[in-house]
């Protein structure tokens, strides 16, 4: 693939290495650039890397009405050797075309996505923002463009790339969040989308963030739809982990989104020292174990978010369990270390997982 650029007039350009002062945040910060390419009479065309800013869209573009719209969300580090590492990006690429399959986009090749990303990257590599515990957030997104109100797969697209300077998604690192379990709002259905990253599963989550956050819950544990069986923690993979070490991560249905950073902590059970396991995960046992002791740790595994550990649960009734001292355990602390370890160059990796 050969990408045009149309990059800003070098003095609008980053000069110089980004040092924010402060906490940078999460995805607030763009760079310089952005990456395009448009998917029109059944090929994907035209990529090339132009100044970050607004582009036009036919108001009756498919994505506007009907959703028909998927992302990626990945990450980029520094290592000590002064050049930047993206993080398991071919996940991501594989992940997408998962998601476009299930939201009737076409296919668009593993190889040209990274390609991509690697590019816009280079352009824009200054902004690598130099501060502990930041990295560049990576957000890859397909939108459909074909201008027509009937409800069918759109016949063109846009593939983007943007990248945010960020910092920890939920604030400061590790501290514990609490989540609403949700009987009422449900993520995802069977033979649903939940299993992808379409934009829709996102507004569709709103509201059950907002009832989460009404009762002072950071978000909402979602179930499946006969609340028997916990799914997802907000945009993050729900775990917990046992008196032994044991991290259970529920089963990947079709109604739960595969989490890179869950797929990566399953392969890392060995350099962890315990075991990972997947499995359905009923809540009425969850909430016996937080309250015998048997569960001692738990919470949230997500790109954005990393390890995000989850102190105590609501109840609808306004009840609340606290798991273990409602503070961030040991094992959730060594996970973190470990897999950021790892991501920052400064622990080996498996290979094939930084490029
Ligand atoms: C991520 O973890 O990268 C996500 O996509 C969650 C996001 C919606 C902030």
């Amino acid at each position: 693939m050969e990408i045009k650029y149309q990059l800003k007039p070098a003095a609008e350009r980053r000069q110089e290495q980004f040092r924010p002062e402060g906490n940078v945040g999460f995805g607030r910060l763009r760079t310089d650039h952005m990456f395009l390419m448009d998917y029109y009479d059944g090929e994907w065309r035209d990529p090339r890397i132009v100044p970050y800013g607004p582009f036009s869209v036919a108001p009756g573009a498919v994505a506007l009405h009907y959703g028909q719209s998927i992302f990626e969300g990945a990450k980029a580090f520094m290592h000590q050797d002064g050049e930047i590492y993206t993080f398991r990006t071919n996940k991501n690429a594989e992940r997408l075309n998962r998601s476009a399959d299930i939201l009737c986009i076409p296919y668009l090749p593993e190889e040209m996505q990274l390609q991509a990303i690697n590019a816009l990257i280079d352009a824009d590599r200054l902004w690598f923002p130099m501060q502990e515990g930041a990295c560049l957030y990576i957000r890859p997104f397909i939108f459909a463009t074909e201008d027509r109100l009937s409800v069918s797969p759109s016949t063109s697209y846009t593939f983007c790339v943007v990248l945010s300077p960020s910092g920890a998604y939920y604030g400061a690192n590790l501290s514990p969040i609490s989540l609403l379990i949700s009987t009422h709002y449900h993520r995802a259905a069977p033979g649903g989308t939940g299993a992808s990253k379409a934009s829709g599963n996102y507004a569709a989550s709103l509201r059950a963030g907002r009832a989460a956050k009404e009762v002072g819950a950071a978000q909402v544990l979602y179930l499946d739809n006969n609340n028997v069986y916990i799914e997802e923690a907000g945009a993050m993979n729900h775990f917990h982990i046992l008196k032994d070490g044991t991290v259970v991560i529920p089963e990947f249905t079709d109604t739960i989104l595969r989490s890179i950073t869950s797929q990566s902590i399953i392969e890392l059970a060995t350099e962890l020292g315990y075991p990972v396991r997947q499995e359905m995960v009923r809540l009425d046992d969850f909430v016996k174990g937080v309250e015998s002791g048997e569960i001692i740790e738990a919470g949230g595994f997500g790109t954005a978010a990393v390890v995000s550990p989850v102190g105590s649960y609501i109840f609808e009734d306004g009840r609340r369990i606290t798991v273990g001292n409602g503070q961030v355990g040991e094992h959730v602390k060594h996970i973190y270390q470990v897999y950021t370890e790892i991501q920052k160059g400064l622990r080996p990796a498996p290979a094939g997982w930084l490029h």
